[in-house]
C-alpha cells in the first residue's frame, strides 16, 4: 500500500553519480544535506556549485504530503493546473479538522459528520488525480509519513510546517504552502534558496529522564525562533547514532520552531531498525547498500567547522530535561531551574492539564516511556492532580499501544485518549474550563506554544516538554515539581518518588493494525467526479488573481502597522477558522485579527482612513477594496513565522492588500506571498519602520524597473502634508518577478499547461 520501492530504487540508482558530480562541482567533500539536495536537482547532474544562502535552485522532490486543512487550497489550486494526474506520489491526511472534546470515538464521529463535505471533496479529488488518501482517524500527517513514506536520501515537500519530521529517517523534508505543492504535483520545478547549514554534533548518550525532545528544546534555546532561518540543521556524531529514528523525528519536527528550512540525520542502524519494524525491510536493505551517500563524507565529520556555516555541540550525557515556554518555544529552562523561573515570573504553578502525543511525540517509544511513568501513579497510590490527555499520532501506534496495554495504563490515571489527530495542538480543543479567560498553566509534548495556540485563551501559559516529563507533571499537578529530585505525597500520606522512565523503541510483538485508514486512488480517475457544492460555505472554486497593472502603486492606505510578533497564526488564525480553509472569501474574515495594532496596542482594531472610525481589520480592508483602493501592511521582525499556511498570503491578496513591508520575513511566508503575486518587501533600514504613521498614504515606486537585487522606493505622505522617502529591499529573482507581473505563480503554471 504505502511505499513506492521502484521510485526509491530509482533515486538510489542515480545517487552515486550525482553525488560525485556535485563533489566535483563544489570542489570539496559534501555534507549529507548537500548530497541530497544536489541529487534532487530538477535538471539532473550538475557541473555547477550553488552558493548557500544566495542561489535559487530548482529541485525535483520525490513526494508531496498534504494535511486536510492545507490540502483543500492546494488541491483547489491543482485543479486549475489542467493535469490528469499528479506527477509525483502524493498523499492527503485528514488530521487537522477533528475537535477534541470527550474522547477518540465520539469526537471522530462528530468530525466525520461536521466535515463531511470537506472529506468528500478531498477523497474524490484524491481518487481522481491519483493521490493516496488517509481517512480521518488514520493519523497525523508527519507520524503517518514517518511510518510509511519517509526514506533515507529522499526529498519531500509537505503543506505543513512540521514536514521536516521525516528528517528522522534521513529525508530532506520541507514545509511549504499549497502553491508549492501544486507546482510539484503539476510536474514543475520547485524552487528554494540554497540553504545554509548548521551542524549539530551530538556526543555522549541520553539517560534517565532526558530524551530526544530535550535535544531540540535545548537547540531552540540556543538558536531562538529565528536562528535556523534559511538553514538546514544537520545532526551527526556518535550521540546521534544512539537516538531512535522516532526520537530523531521529534528533533527534526521541532526544527520548525527555530525557523529551520529542515533538519536531518544521516542514515544509521536505528533508521534501519525503524524501517524494518514498519514493514520496510526492502528499503533498509537498499539504503544499506548506498549508506556512504546517505551520510556526510568522512572528512566532514572529522572537521565539521570547515563545512558547516555554524556548529553547535551538545553532550547528551550532560543534557538535562528541558521545559520551554510560556508563549514561545525558545524560552528554554533546564528542569533544575524551572521551579525557580515559575516562582520568579509569577506563572501559575498549578498545572491544569498535561497533554501528551501529537505528531511531535507519539511514537511507540514515547508511549512506553510515558506509560512507565503513568503506571507508577497507580502502583504508588498517587492520585493524578491535573487533567491528562493522550493523542496517538497514528492508528498504527494507537492500535499497537492498545494491544500492549499502554492505553489502559493511561486511562487508569484518568487519561483521556483522543482521536489520532491534531486536536489541542492546533486549537481544535473544546476545553472544559470554568472561565475560558482565566490565567492558567498547561504543559504539552507538542511543538508550538504561542498564545492562544491550544485553547484560544491568551492567558493560558503553555509549556512544552517531553511526554514523560508532561506525564510526571500531570501526576504532580504542580509546575514547581522536579521528578528527578522531589517526592510526592500519596493517598496513604507517604512520600514517594517517581522512578526514571523506561521505553521500548519498537514493539516486541511488532506493530499491528486492523484498518490503518488508507484509501488507494483509482487507477484511472478520469471518470471520477470531484465533489464541490456551489452553495458550500466551506469550499469555493478559485478565480485567478489579476495581473499587475504595469505601473507603480500610488495612494495605498496603511491597513495596519503590526507591532512585535506576527506569526501566521496572527495573520490567519487557526482554531474555529480551520473550517473555512477551502473557502477563500469566508476565511478572509480572519485576516490579521490576531496582529497587535502599533497605534492602539489592540488586536483587530484599525483606523479606517475613509471614515476615521476604528473597525475590525478584515472589515476595514473590505471597505478599501470596495472603494477600489489598495493598501499596505507593515510588520516587524520575522513576520509570518510559524506555519506554511498560504492563506496568510492569499487572504491579503484576495482582499486587495498590495504589499507587505516588514523588518524581516520568515522564509515560508515570504515565498508564499511571492507565489500569490504579492509584494513582499523589507526595510533597507529597519529604523524606517518608525517613520510609518497611522494616517499615511503610501506610494511604491520603481516597479516598472523591478529587477533582482534592485531596491524599490517607498514614499510616505503623512497627514500633516510632509513626506518621507526611503528604499526597501526584496529578494525576488527573475522568475518570481514574473509571478508578480502575472498576478500569481499559478497563473503562469496554467499558461504553460495550455501552451
Ligand atoms: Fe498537527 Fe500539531 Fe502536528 S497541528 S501536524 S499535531 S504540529
Amino acid at each position: 500500500m504505502a511505499f513506492d520501492l521502484d521510485m526509491i530504487q530509482r533515486v538510489y540508482a542515480n545517487l552515486g553519480k550525482r553525488v560525485e558530480a556535485a563533489r566535483q562541482a563544489v570542489g570539496k567533500p559534501l555534507t549529507l544535506s548537500e548530497k541530497i539536495l544536489y541529487s534532487h536537482l530538477f535538471n539532473g547532474e550538475t557541473t555547477q556549485a550553488f552558493e548557500r544562502g544566495k542561489a535559487y535552485v530548482d529541485f525535483a522532490p520525490d513526494r508531496v504530503a498534504m494535511q486536510d486543512a492545507t490540502a483543500q487550497m492546494a488541491l483547489l489550486q491543482f485543479m486549475q493546473a489542467g493535469r490528469p494526474k499528479v506527477a509525483v506520489p502524493s498523499t492527503v491526511h485528514c488530521d487537522h479538522l477533528i475537535q477534541a472534546e470527550v474522547g477518540a470515538e465520539k469526537d471522530l464521529d462528530i468530525a466525520k459528520n461536521k466535515n463531511k463535505e470537506v472529506y468528500d471533496f478531498l477523497a474524490s479529488v484524491s481518487d481522481k488525480y491519483g493521490i493516496g488518501f488517509w481517512k480521518p482517524g488514520g493519523g497525523i500527517i508527519h507520524q503517518v509519513v514517518l511510518e510509511n513514506y519517509a526514506f533515507p536520501g529522499g526529498m519531500m515537500i509537505g503543506t505543513d510546517s512540521h514536514t521536516p519530521m521525516a528528517g528522522g529517517l534521513g529525508m530532506i523534508a520541507i514545509g511549504v504552502g499549497g502553491a508549492d505543492a501544486c507546482d510539484v504535483m503539476a510536474g514543475l520545478a520547485w524552487e528554494l534558496k540554497m540553504p545554509k547549514l548548521i551542524g549539530v554534533k551530538l556526543t555522549g548518550k541520553l539517560s534517565g529522564w532526558s530524551s530526544a525532545k530535550d535535544v531540540i528544546l535545548r537547540v531552540a534555546g540556543i538558536l531562538t525562533v529565528k536562528g535556523g532561518t534559511g538553514c538546514i540543521v544537520e545532526y551527526f556524531g556518535e550521540g546521534a547514532e544512539t537516538l531512535s529514528a522516532a526520537g530523531k523525528g521529534t528533533i527534526c519536527n521541532m526544527g520548525a520552531e527555530i525557523g529551520a528550512t529542515t533538519s536531518i540525520f544521516g542514515y544509521d542502524d536505528k533508521m534501519g531498525d525503524y524501517l524494518r519494524a514498519t514493514n520496510r525491510g526492502d528499503i533498509a536493505d537498499a539504503a544499506q547498500a548506498v549508506k556512504a551517500d546517505l551520510r556526510a563524507d568522512e572528512e566532514v565529520y572529522a572537521d565539521p567547522a570547515s563545512y558547516y556555516d555554524q556548529l553547535i555541540e551538545i553532550n547528551l550525557s550532560e543534557l538535562e530535561p528541558h521545559i520551554n515556554g510560556p508563549f514561545t518555544p525558545d524560552l528554554a529552562w533546564p528542569l533544575s531551574n524551572f521551579a525557580k523561573a515559575v516562582k520568579e515570573n509569577n506563572w501559575p504553578a498549578k498545572l491544569e492539564v498535561g497533554l501528551i502525543g501529537s505528531c511531535t511525540n507519539s511514537s511507540y517509544e514515547d508511549m512506553t516511556r510515558s506509560a512507565s511513568v503513568a503506571a507508577q501513579a497507580t502502583a504508588k497510590h498517587l492520585k493524578t492532580k491535573a487533567e491528562f490527555t493522550v493523542t496517538p499520532g497514528s492508528e498504527l501506534v494507537r492500535f499497537t499501544a492498545e494491544r500492549d496495554g499502554l492505553l489502559d495504563t493511561f486511562e487508569e490515571i484518568g487519561g483521556v485518549v483522543l482521536a489520532n489527530a491534531c486536536g489541542p495542538c492546533i486549537g481544535q480543543w473544546a476545553r472544559h474550563m470554568d472561565d475560558p479567560t482565566r490565567k492558567n498553566s498547561i504543559i504539552t509534548s507538542f511543538n508550538r506554544n504561542f498564545a492562544k495556540r491550544n485553547d484560544g485563551n491568551a492567558s493560558t501559559h503553555a509549556f512544552v516538554a517531553s511526554p514523560e516529563i508532561v506525564t510526571a507533571f500531570a501526576i504532580a499537578g504542580d509546575l514547581t515539581f522536579n521528578p528527578m529530585t522531589d517526592t510526592l505525597t500519596n493517598e496513604n500520606g507517604e512520600q514517594v518518588k517517581l522512578d526514571e522512565p523506561q521505553g521500548i523503541e519498537q514493539p516486541v510483538k511488532g506493530y499491528a493494525v486492523d484498518d490503518a485508514g488508507y484509501q488507494a486512488p483509482a487507477e484511472d480517475g478520469s471518470g471520477v467526479q470531484v465533489l464541490v457544492s456551489p452553495t458550500s460555505d466551506r469550499l469555493q472554486l478559485l478565480a485567478p488573481f489579476a495581473p499587475w497593472e504595469g505601473t507603480d502603486l500610488k495612494g495605498l492606505k496603511l491597513l495596519i502597522k503590526a507591532k512585535g510578533k506576527c506569526t501566521t497564526d496572527h495573520i490567519s488564525m487557526a482554531g474555529p477558522w480551520l473550517k473555512y480553509r477551502g473557502h477563500l472569501d469566508n476565511i478572509s474574515n480572519n485576516m490579521l485579527i490576531g496582529a497587535v495594532n502599533f497605534y492602539n496596542e489592540k488586536t483587530n482594531s484599525v483606523k479606517n482612513q475613509l471614515t476615521g472610525e476604528y473597525g475590525e481589520v478584515p472589515a476595514v480592508q473590505r471597505a478599501y477594496k470596495a472603494a477600489g483602493i489598495g493598501s499596505i501592511v507593515v510588520g516587524d521582525e520575522n513576520y509570518g513565522e510559524g506555519s506554511s499556511r498560504e492563506h496568510a498570503a492569499m487572504e491579503p491578496r484576495f482582499l486587495g492588500v498590495r504589499a507587505i513591508l516588514v523588518r524581516s520575513f520568515a522564509r515560508i511566508h515570504e515565498t508564499n506571498l511571492k507565489k500569490q503575486g504579492m509584494l513582499a518587501l523589507t526595510f533597507a533600514n529597519p529604523a524606517d519602520y518608525d517613520k510609518i504613521q497611522e494616517d499615511d498614504v503610501i506610494d511604491i515606486d520603481g516597479l516598472t524597473e523591478f529587477a533582482p537585487g534592485r531596491p524599490l522606493e517607498i514614499v510616505l505622505h503623512h497627514a500633516d502634508g510632509t513626506t518621507d522617502e526611503f528604499p526597501v529591499n526584496h529578494t525576488y529573482n527573475e522568475g518570481q518577478i514574473e509571478w508578480f507581473k502575472a498576478g500569481a505563480a499559478l497563473n503562469i503554471i496554467r499558461m504553460k499547461q495550455n501552451a
